[in-house]
């Protein structure tokens, strides 16, 4: 691993036979020499280059290998760089340098000894080596502590969004069971009340009026059930990818219409008032059933949040698209649940006195979305709100 770092050697002399004589000497295939002729070609190659050390000569003319030393000790680039000189005068020189005591400093002396210039090349080139492998396992173990440390935030943002899940699941459960309850208990109540007149032969609880009454009851009991069986069940499709859509050709302006005409009844019980504009048909190539779903959550929404308000309905056709609102003038929705409300088991929770599922628009969403269309809320609190399906006239791919 040590030997796979590339160590470069820069020898400085203004003798080109000297640079050649010390360039065979410490030349090795894992090491790459450089050679100045002078302190200035030393300087710039020293910019240009990261080198294990560096071998002066004393005596140069113009810049010297002291004075070349001494730049180099003030450059942060270059003031690591192990240094050794070359010079042929006695050891009393080594007074000249005291400065450089603390950095990595060494002499050699002419004429040069093969084996000292050998071994001392070889224990700086070691200590490049040494210093370069031990920065890399540094880098490493940092980039290592990022990924950890990485890795943590997204196990934290899992365990948040599973947390979430759970509570999800746990508010779904109680909502189910808080709606299926609902007409469950109209149901027994009714069961125990028939069971109890005829336990008294009361044949006047039985007469053929009271009879269509409880029929009707019961009706609207049990279609509340199937309902959110329903929609639990589409929830779940959605959820694995197998709400189907079966398209035909349909006008949905008569959809529209029949719509409102059926929702008499419960317009009348919410207190309320809705007007139909649509001229024309309005006619495409989409799921009835499940755009019928759709416009019947939305009449729902606006009966049970218009707070009596009248409700407008407008199917059109523009810019290539059919499209169905539903206004009302109701409790209206804040721009931050504008979002929210089309989310599962969203509700906001103003609203929560006429509390459904919550799944009405998720459902909704997925089922225009599915049919290449859009669904849009228009809203201000206090100001009522205004739903928009928009479904592509020409056939969805
Ligand atoms: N016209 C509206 N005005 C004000 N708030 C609305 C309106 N329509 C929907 N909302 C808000 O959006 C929430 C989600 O609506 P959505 O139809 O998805 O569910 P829901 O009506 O509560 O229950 P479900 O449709 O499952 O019976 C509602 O609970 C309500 O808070
Ligand atoms: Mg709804």
């Amino acid at each position: 691993m040590l030997s796979t770092v590339q160590a470069k050697l820069l020898i400085v002399d203004d003798l080109p036979e000297n640079l050649l004589a010390l360039e065979a000497l410490i030349k090795r295939e894992d090491r790459q020499v450089f050679k100045a002729l002078s302190a200035d070609e030393a300087l710039s190659l020293l910019l240009e280059h990261e080198f294990a050390m560096a071998i002066l000569d004393v005596q140069m003319p113009g810049m010297n290998g002291f004075e070349l030393a001494e730049l180099m000790r003030g450059t942060e680039k270059t003031k690591n760089i192990p240094i050794v000189f070359v010079s042929a005068a006695g050891r009393e020189l080594n007074y000249a340098f005291k400065g450089y005591e603390s950095g990595a400093v060494d002499f050699l002396h002419k004429p040069l000894d093969i084996h000292a210039v050998k071994s001392k090349v070889n224990i700086f080139v070691d200590l490049y080596r040494q210093s370069k492998a031990m920065k890399q396992q540094v880098e490493a173990l940092e980039r290592s502590r990022r990924e950890q440390e990485l890795l943590l935030t997204r196990l934290q943002a899992t365990q948040a969004e599973l947390e979430q899940a759970v509570r999800m699941r746990d508010d779904f459960m109680s909502i189910v069971a808080h709606e299926v309850r609902t007409p469950l208990n109209g149901l027994i109540l009714e069961t125990q009340l028939r069971k109890m007149h005829l336990a008294r032969d009361n044949a006047a609880a039985f007469t053929l009026d009271k009879m269509h009454a409880m029929v009707d009851r019961d009706e609207r009991q049990i279609q509340s059930l199937i309902r959110l069986i329903e929609d639990m069940l589409d929830v779940s499709r959605i959820r694995t990818g197998k709400l189907s859509i079966r398209p035909a050709r349909f006008d949905l302006a008569q959809l529209v219409r029949n719509l409102v005409e059926n929702f008499a009844q419960q317009v009348a019980a919410a207190g309320s008032s809705m007007q139909l504009d649509a001229v024309g048909p309005v006619e495409g190539h989409w799921d009835e059933f499940r755009i019928e779903q759709v416009v019947t959550n939305l009449l729902t929404n606006a009966l049970r949040y218009g707070a009596k308000s009248p409700v407008d309905v407008r199917v059109y056709s523009e810019h290539g698209e059919a499209r169905v609102e539903v206004r009302d003038r109701g409790i209206g929705i804040s721009e931050d649940n504008q979002k929210r409300i089309f989310q599962q088991f969203e509700r906001v929770s103003a609203s929560q006195v006429a509390a459904g599922l919550g799944l009405g628009l998720f459902i909704s969403e997925q089922i225009v979305s599915a049919h290449g269309g859009t669904i849009e809320v228009e809203s201000q609190i206090g100001e009522g709100a205004l739903f928009r399906v928009c479904l592509p006239l020409e056939a969805a791919q």
